[in-house]
C-alpha cells in the first residue's frame, strides 16, 4: 500500500517523451558541402579512430574473423562475437591482424616442421586460413616451404607422409628491408606467391617473418583501411560482463577495442566488472548497452566509449519480453549529453534499417554506428546462403535467442547458462542475401554522406554540431517512403520489407 505522504501513482502518468528515427527528419539547411566531399572519419572510443563511422555487431551470425577483416578494410571496425571460445576468439583476431600485414612479423607466421605428417598441415593452414606455410627446424631455420598444390592428392603424396617429402626445398628469401615493389618482383619472377623474411649476419638463415602476394594486392586495393600502430587491421572483440579472464586474453592478442557486452550495462555488478577489466587490459574498453544520463554517468569516469542501445535491434525482444527500453534516438541523445562533457565517443548500436536512420543517431550525438541485420546478408558474414521459394537468404538470429543462448550468448542477458528453458530476449530469422559487404557499405556510408551535404557539413563533429531535428507526424512518415506507385526496379539502398 502506498504511503500518504508517497508520491500519488497516476503521476507516474506524467511521462517524458523518447523519439526514435522514425519520429524524427534533419531539417535541411544551407550547404556548399558536396556529399562525395563530406568527411565521414570518426573515432570509436579514445584512442582508436576509424576512417567510416561504422561497426559490425559483436553477433555470431554477423562477425567472425571474415567480416572483421572487410570492415577495417573498408575504413570500420568488425567487433567478434562471444559464442566462440577463447582460444577461438585468440585465433580470429590474429587471423585479422595478419591479414593484410607487409612483412607478417614471425611470431604470427603459420609454420610447418620437416617431421610433420601432410594430413596435420593440410588441417592446420585449414584452421589458421592460410595456404602455405614455410618449413622450419627446430632453430627456426628456413628448410622448405609446403603449400596448398605441393599437397594436392595428384602429386601423389600420402596422407602420413612429412612435410619434407613435398616441400620446395629452393626457397626464395628476401632480407628484412624488403619493399613492397622488390617482394612483388621476386614473386613474379620466380612464380611464388610467399617470400621468407630471413635474418642475415651471424645466425643467419632464421625465420623472421613472411611476405605474401596477397597481403600486397590486398593493401593496394583498400586505402582507406583503419591500421594499429603496427600497421595491422584493427579488430574488436566482444567480451560477456565478467569475464576478466577472455578479456585479458583478447587484449594479449593485440586486440583494439573490448566491448563489455551486456543488454543492461547499468547493472551496478556489471559496472563493477567492467570497472576492474578497465585497469586490467591495455586495449580500449567500450562499455554498453547503456540507454539513459544515469547510466552513462555511471560509466563515463572509466570507459573509453559507451554503447547505447536498450531493445532497438531488429531481432531484440527485450522490450516485449521485459517492458523495458529507451527509444533509440533519446537514447542515444541522453548518453551523448554525459559522454560529450567528458570526451568520451558514443556508438549507437541497433534499429538502424536504411542510411538515413545511421546519420540521424550521429545528428543525435553518436560518433558512430552498430549495425547487425544491415551485415547479415553479406557473403562476409558467417553461416550459408540457404534458398527458399527461389530466394536467397542467411541466417540472423539474436544473441538473446533461444539458439544463440544455447550457444553460450545467455551472459549477456545476465541469465545462467545453465538454465534448461531460457527466457529469450531475442528471435531467429533469416535475412535477405545481399552481395559483398563492400556494396553495403558503399550504399550507407554514401547515404549519410548526402545527409551531410543536406545540412552543410564537412565533418563528423561539425555534423553533430550543426544538424536540427524536426517532429515527422504518422502522415509525414507516409509521404517519406515511395508512395502511389509500384516498384518496378529494386532500389540498392531501398526495400520496404526492411
Ligand atoms: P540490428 O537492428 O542492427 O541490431 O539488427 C543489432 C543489435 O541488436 C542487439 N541484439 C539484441 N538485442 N535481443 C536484444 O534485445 C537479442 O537477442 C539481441 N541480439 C543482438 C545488439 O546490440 C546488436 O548489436
Amino acid at each position: 500500500m502506498a504511503k500518504n505522504d508517497a508520491e500519488p501513482f497516476s503521476e507516474k502518468l506524467r511521462v517524458p517523451n523518447a523519439l526514435t528515427f522514425d519520429d524524427v527528419l534533419l531539417r535541411p539547411m544551407e550547404s556548399r558541402v558536396e556529399p562525395d566531399a563530406a568527411d565521414v572519419s570518426t573515432r570509436v572510443s579514445k584512442h582508436v579512430e576509424l576512417n567510416i563511422p561504422i561497426l559490425s555487431a559483436a553477433m555470431d551470425t554477423v562477425t567472425e574473423a571474415e567480416m572483421a577483416i572487410g570492415m577495417a578494410r573498408e575504413g570500420g571496425l568488425g567487433v567478434l562475437h562471444r559464442n566462440m571460445n577463447e582460444e577461438q576468439m585468440v585465433a580470429s583476431i590474429g587471423r585479422v591482424k595478419r591479414a593484410d600485414e607487409l612483412v607478417i612479423s614471425r611470431e604470427n607466421v603459420v609454420t610447418a616442421s620437416p617431421g610433420q605428417s601432410i594430413s596435420e598441415v593440410d588441417e592446420m593452414m585449414e584452421r589458421e586460413g592460410v595456404s602455405g606455410a614455410p618449413v622450419v627446424d627446430d632453430d627456426d631455420t628456413v628448410l622448405g616451404i609446403i603449400s596448398g598444390t605441393d599437397i594436392r592428392p595428384y602429386l601423389e603424396v600420402g596422407e602420413s607422409d612429412d612435410v619434407r617429402e613435398a616441400m620446395t626445398d629452393e626457397v626464395i628469401t628476401a632480407s628484412e628491408d624488403v619493399g613492397a615493389r622488390e617482394a612483388l618482383e621476386l614473386m613474379y619472377d620466380h612464380k611464388i606467391e610467399r617470400v621468407p623474411i630471413v635474418s642475415e649476419g651471424r645466425g643467419a638463415g632464421k625465420l623472421v617473418g613472411l611476405v605474401t602476394m596477397q597481403g600486397i594486392l590486398q593493401r593496394r586495393q583498400h586505402e582507406d583501411a583503419v591500421r594499429d600502430e603496427n600497421d595491422r587491421l584493427r579488430v574488436g572483440a566482444a567480451v560477456g560482463p565478467f569475464e576478466e579472464e577472455r578479456a585479458v586474453a583478447a587484449d594479449e592478442a593485440d586486440v583494439d577495442v573490448v566491448f563489455i557486452d551486456c543488454a543492461h550495462a547499468h547493472n551496478l555488478n556489471v559496472l563493477d566488472s567492467a570497472r576492474a577489466i578497465s585497469e586490467t587490459v591495455e586495449a580500449d574498453i567500450v562499455v554498453g548497452n547503456v540507454g539513459t544520463r544515469e547510466a552513462a554517468e555511471a560509466a563515463v569516469d572509466f570507459a573509453d566509449g559507451l554503447k547505447v542501445g536498450i531493445g532497438p535491434g531488429s531481432i531484440c525482444t527485450t522490450r516485449i519480453v521485459s517492458g523495458a527500453g529507451m527509444p533509440q534516438i533519446t537514447a542515444v541523445a541522453e548518453v551523448a549529453d554525459v559522454a560529450s562533457q567528458h570526451d568520451v565517443p558514443v556508438i549507437a548500436d541497433g534499429g538502424i534499417r536504411y542510411s538515413g536512420d545511421a546519420i540521424k543517431a550521429i545528428a543525435a550525438g553518436a560518433d558512430a554506428v552498430m549495425l547487425g541485420s544491415y551485415f547479415a546478408g553479406t557473403e562476409e558474414a558467417p553461416g550459408r546462403v540457404v534458398t527458399m521459394n527461389g530466394k536467397k537468404y542467411k541466417q540472423y538470429r539474436g544473441m538473446g535467442s533461444v539458439g544463440a543462448m544455447q550457444s553460450g550468448g545467455g551472459e549477456r542477458y545476465l541469465k545462467e547458462e545453465t538454465d534448461e528453458e531460457f527466457v529469450p530476449e531475442g528471435v531467429e530469422a533469416a535475412t535477405p542475401f545481399k552481395g559483398t559487404l563492400a556494396s553495403e557499405l558503399h550504399q550507407l556510408v554514401g547515404g549519410m554522406q548526402s545527409g551531410m551535404g543536406y545540412v552543410g557539413a564537412e565533418s563528423i563533429p561539425e555534423f553533430k554540431q550543426r544538424a536540427e531535428f524536426i517532429r515527422v507526424s504518422a502522415a509525414g512518415q507516409t509521404e517519406g517512403h515511395p508512395h502511389d506507385v509500384v516498384i518496378t526496379d529494386e532500389a540498392p539502398n531501398y526495400s520496404p520489407n526492411e
